[in-house]
């Protein structure tokens, strides 16, 4: 790249040639305990059990400081670097911006199900305009992870059980937060986590180990994150978890061979928090020494505050066990980023600015724009939505109807106060001269509490309800909903019951929500039940008994807005399922890509898969609703025949058959019949969502070549394009039946 001046911004892009002479200028400078301190990143200062953090940057002994969210002590530290350390390099700041700072947006699960990679990209310039503007320069994000259990509370932060649809939204998220270019202004640096195969952790217990083929990681649990190299991340973070008996963070296949060698990561690693001291704990490093030697050559820049670095890796290079070139090369792309980002040049940071910035107008428009699209309609019998607007007599019900925290949801920025629209404020906007009647019911808790509760969901430190004013809590609830109208129930989780160690045994709704829900829908009243949670829940009973159900998800700052916009049918909702909702959490992991080895899904043979419950989903991958329908015909395959390595178009129409103007998110799947290796049932290899006016009818294209029709497949050892028979759908969910043949040959 040239010296290019990029407007609006001081300076411009340094090239690669004038970065790494800069690097090597500083590298020459610095001592050996400096540049270890470029491998550091510490605690700040609520976190930090350690030497204070002012003593650790002053000498040099700290690259990057995370768990800080204060515009003024970012400057204070930023001074004590680039003023009084030895060498004057300034921190990067870094924080989990998972899914908006301030402006808060659809949790990324929620964001995945808009199959819109373009809200997730705007989601996170918004949220990297944000974060930029209060001094941070780095976020802990996206979250990558293929999840197919939904038990496991972290299934919240990424995009769900698809790797297709997992790469587009990892690479729009990372082109959201970095622009277009790393060090973009009013951007922060990205960082794909946690690599990898974490989401499959035993059981969907957080942080248990995984154990996964070769041919799993690369067909399903890698493409998100090489699509992320393939934007441009700055920044990889390694996953907690043992994999196949080598801990990712200590793991040379996957942060050397395949991160650099196979996909040219240019880049740095951090660790996740502690893991490198953790080794020892896996029963892999002897001590922890030996887990600095072992991750610094596997491929691990940076120690997120595990102190195992600045403890151990002097020794190691004074007796000659590791050498200084390995330590140099370990920090290069460290400096790359702060000369990239222009740290020398700009350490500081307005502190006038973030208030300017988080108010902005369209920050909120945005975040309900994302909201919006983000929801799925599950059911809508008898069209009982959309609501009148002309309603005078509701009633909002539930835990969560009045929560700034459920709404919010999951992965709250540290430090952050909730200040979310709720369910009960949208709907009381939207209905100014109505009634509008709000009862809680019992309150709903986790069962056992973690450490994240006390810092992201204020709902954990209250005093627990006793059962008896659970109990008139619950009555009042019956009560207020036997006098309305109409009744909108509010149920689901709260924030801190998904997320990192968050994981569930059970997916049904928790606490007493499910008998409240029973109690008012024998009222005789219409009801309509919007859900707000962060993983697919196990509502067999609803989905037969609730007419309307709405999966809102976590709807982030202005999901009121939005699910009164939905209810009310300003907003005609879009979105799809980027999971399988499975019909109890006994049944997880549940996933449409599966191998079949008996007979087919939807023969009679199919259910005895277990006796004591149907093995079918509840709500197949890639289902939603809409208030109009649609028909997906002529399905054509450009060519019957298409040779290995050659790619061919598939085209379907699509029409809006019903009343009112609305989205179709059409999917093509292919099922490769034989071949080197068994292949799933179904893959999805193309989506595309289109806005269609009643009548009005579209072709949509889709194009099948190598990157679609190739694997990684087990019994070559590498990747493959096998010639043989593929089927192909074109559908508005994984459950397609418009199908048409195609023979891939030499
Ligand atoms: C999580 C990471 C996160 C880090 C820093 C860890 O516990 O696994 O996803 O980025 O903490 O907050």
């Amino acid at each position: 790249m040239g010296e290019m001046m990029i407007p609006g911004t001081v300076g411009s892009v340094p090239s690669d040639t004038e970065v790494d002479a800069r690097v090597e200028a500083l590298l020459e400078r610095m001592s050996l305990e400096e540049k270890i301190g470029q491998l550091t990143q510490i605690g700040g200062a609520s976190w930090n059990q350690g030497p204070k953090p002012e003593d650790v940057i002053r000498k040099g002994g700290a690259g990057s400081v995370l768990w800080l969210n204060d515009t003024q002590q970012f400057n204070l530290l930023q001074k004590i670097a680039v003023e009084e350390s030895p060498s004057k390099i300034p921190l990067l700041f870094a924080l989990d911006v998972i899914h908006g700072y301030r402006t808060i947006f659809p949790v990324p699960l929620a964001m995945a199900s808009s199959w819109d990679p373009a809200v997730a990209e705007r989601a996170q310039t918004v949220a990297a305009r944000e974060a930029r503007a209060a001094g941070l320069h780095w976020t802990f994000g996206p979250m990558l992870d293929i999840a197919r259990d939904a038990r496991w509370g972290r299934i919240v932060e990424g995009a769900g059980e698809d790797p297709y649809l997992g790469a587009a939204m990892a690479a729009a998220q990372v082109n959201g937060f970095q622009g277009p270019f790393l060090g973009a202004p009013d951007r922060v640096v990205a960082c794909a986590k946690h690599f990898a195969g974490y989401g499959a952790a035993e059981g969907g217990r957080d942080y248990d180990p995984v154990y996964l083929s070769e041919a799993q990681l690369r067909n399903v649990y890698f493409p998100p994150f090489e699509a992320a190299v393939k934007a441009g991340v700055g920044t990889f973070m390694s996953a907690y978890m043992d994999l196949n008996n080598v801990p990712a963070s200590g793991n040379r296949f996957l942060l050397s061979d395949v991160l650099r060698g196979e996909w040219g990561f240019k880049g740095f690693v951090v660790s996740d928090a502690m893991a490198i001291g953790n080794l020892v704990i896996q029963g892999f490093a002897r001590d922890g020494r030996d887990a600095a030697m072992r991750a610094l050559s596997a491929g691990l820049n940076m120690d997120m505050a595990s102190n195992t670095y600045p403890q151990h890796l002097a020794g190691l290079v004074k007796d000659g066990t590791l050498a200084l070139a390995d330590i140099d090369a370990a920090v290069r792309p460290i400096l790359a980023i702060k000369v990239r980002m222009g740290l020398f040049e700009h350490p500081y940071i307005d502190e006038s600015k973030l208030e300017q910035v988080v108010a902005l107008p369209e920050h909120r428009k945005e975040a309900r724009n994302a909201a919006q699209r983000s929801m799925v309609l599950l059911r809508n019998e008898g069209h009982l939505l959309p609501l009148s607007g002309s309603l005078k007599n509701v009633a909002v019900i539930g835990p969560l109807a009045d929560s700034m925290e459920a709404t919010e949801g999951s992965w709250m920025v540290f430090g952050h106060t909730p200040a979310a629209v709720t369910v009960l404020e949208g709907i009381r906007t939207r209905l100014p001269g109505a009634k509008v009647e709000y009862a809680p019911g019992p309150e709903i808790r986790r069962d056992i509490a973690s450490w994240f509760d006390n810092e992201m969901d204020a709902s954990a430190k209250k005093v627990p309800q006793t059962p008896e004013q659970a109990e008139v809590a619950f009555q009042t609830a019956v009560v207020t909903a036997r006098n309305a109208d109409v009744i909108v129930m509010v149920l689901g989780e709260n924030a801190n019951m998904a997320g990192e160690a968050a994981s569930r045994a059970s997916l049904d709704l928790p606490g007493r929500q499910e008998e409240l829900l029973k109690a008012v829908s024998v009222l005789g009243k219409p009801v309509v039940l919007v859900l707000l949670n962060g993983r697919p829940l196990s509502i067999t009973w609803a989905a037969e008994n609730v007419p309307a159900i709405l999966e809102a998800w976590e709807p982030g700052s202005q999901g009121g807005h939005a699910i009164a916009d939905i209810l009310f049918g300003d907003v005609n909702p879009g979105g799809k399922l980027p999971v399988t909702f499975p019909r109890k959490g006994s049944h997880a992991p549940l996933y449409y890509a599966r191998n079949l080895t008996h007979s087919p899904e939807g023969s009679p043979m199919y259910n005895p898969r277990y006796w004591d419950g149907l093995p079918t989903p509840l709500y197949p991958f890639g289902y939603g609703l809409s208030y109009t329908t649609f028909s997906i015909t002529n399905l054509t395959v450009a060519a019957e025949r298409v040779k290995v390595g050659g790619s061919v178009a598939v085209t379907a129409e699509v029409t809006n058959t019903g009343p009112v103007v609305g989205d179709e998110i059409v999917q093509l799947y292919i099922h490769q019949k034989a071949g080197s290796d068994s292949r799933p049932m179904r893959e999805l290899k193309g989506f595309e969502r289109l806005t269609l006016k009643p009548g009005e009818t579209r072709t949509v294209t889709f194009t099948l070549g190598p990157a679609e029709l190739g694997y990684w497949s087990t019994n070559a050892g590498r990747w493959i394009q096998d010639a043989e028979a593929f089927d192909v759908w074109v559908g508005a969910d994984s459950t397609a039946t418009l199908h048409a043949d195609l023979v891939v040959g030499r």
